[in-house]
């Protein structure tokens, strides 16, 4: 097995390290990882975000594994643009799944919460939407400026990513919650709607539907969270709501999420879904929890369940002896709590 993977900026080459010694204890298998020096700091370096060749290089390998990108220096949009989305993009990682579960023994700032409360999986439309960068200005700078983003969503699109979910909800508890605001953006919501409703009518009658408007959907997360399964909805709604996830699973430093080309052949990228921390750099202080759920989740997708498995049961063996999922609160150092989940997995 062959793993690309980019450190990337601030506090993720510390802890990708953590999820890459995680890897080493639980593997029964090959596996080769090749660094990419792919970073804001590379950009400020030499000017370069993605260069081609590593571009093709990146799409030999089975999975990447990356930290975090971003840079207080480098303007917005070049990084996240230039080589975060381009990824997902050239790589048709149009799937964005991203798991949200409380692991018994962390404190959230919600108290009415359980563990059991809290599990169920978003899936992020990832290839179109808000991201897709269709617009642009029109007179910029001037007084009479316009500004246009648009929304792409083609059926094509839609229906992929409905349909892995309702495949997903197949092997779950059966139940896909479409997230939208139909309400209001009655073009991109009613083609989402239609899609959910024709695929549960044609093939997948054994998974109950149901329908909750985005800002509704937060009210949920904090109220209801065991009313949701496996959520669809589109990128710009997926990104928020996942932020709001993630406070309910801990944290950032708790929250994976994968990007994943389902199709064969495909190459899917796993990441800690949290940023690049760039106060914290070098003080041991993040939480590597996530990046190595990032791991596990790799693990899982490439046909490793077996040490995936082993990780779930050390990222459950760590938490617990852990004080808090933040940063600087967690008891123990960055690489304490790798100490702790190998303990646990191996
Ligand atoms: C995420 C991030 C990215 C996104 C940014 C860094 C471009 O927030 O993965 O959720 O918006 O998708
Ligand atoms: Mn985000």
């Amino acid at each position: 097995m062959r793993i690309a993977v980019i450190p990337g900026d601030g506090t993720g080459p510390e802890v990708v390290a953590q999820g890459l010694r995680v890897l080493e204890a639980v593997r029964d298998f090959e596996v080769e990882t090749v660094e990419f020096d792919l970073s804001g700091d590379r950009y400020l370096r030499d000017g370069a975000v993605l260069p081609d060749e590593d571009l093709a290089s990146l799409k030999t390998f089975d999975s990447i594994y990356l930290g975090a990108v971003g840079h207080p220096e480098v303007p917005p949009g070049v990084i996240e643009r230039g080589l975060l989305l381009k990824l997902r993009f050239e790589l048709d990682q149009y799937v964005n799944l991203r798991p949200v579960v409380r692991y018994p023994g962390v404190e959230t700032l919600v108290p009415s919460h359980t563990p059991d409360s809290v599990n169920f999986v978003v899936i992020r439309e990832n290839s179109e939407g808000l991201y897709a960068g269709a617009g642009g200005f029109h007179r910029k700078g001037t007084e009479r400026e316009v500004a246009v983003q648009e929304s792409v969503n083609t059926r094509h699109g839609v229906e992929r990513i409905v349909r892995y979910a309702f495949e997903l909800a197949r092997e779950r508890r059966k139940h896909l919650t479409l997230v939208h605001k139909t309400n209001v953006l009655t073009f991109a919501g009613d083609l989402y709607q239609r899609v959910v409703n024709d695929l549960s009518v044609d093939e997948y009658t054994d998974v109950e539907t149901a329908y909750v408007h985005v800002d509704a959907c937060c009210i949920y997360f904090l109220d209801s969270p065991q009313r949701f399964d496996v959520i669809v909805t589109d990128n710009m709604f997926g990104d928020i709501i996942t932020d709001l996830g993630a406070m309910i699973q801990g944290g950032m430093g708790v929250a994976a999420g994968g990007n994943i080309n389902p199709d064969p052949g495909g190459v899917s990228m796993f990441e800690p879904i949290g940023g690049t921390a760039p106060t914290e750099v070098g003080k041991g202080t993040i939480n590597p929890i996530a990046a190595i759920g990032a791991m596990q989740m790799l693990l899982e997708r490439a046909g490793h369940s077996e040490a995936a498995a082993r990780i779930d049961k050390g990222i459950r063996h760590a938490v617990l002896q852990m004080r808090s999922m933040s940063a600087g609160k967690m008891g123990r150092s960055t690489s304490e709590v790798g100490d702790l989940v190998i303990e646990g997995a191996t």
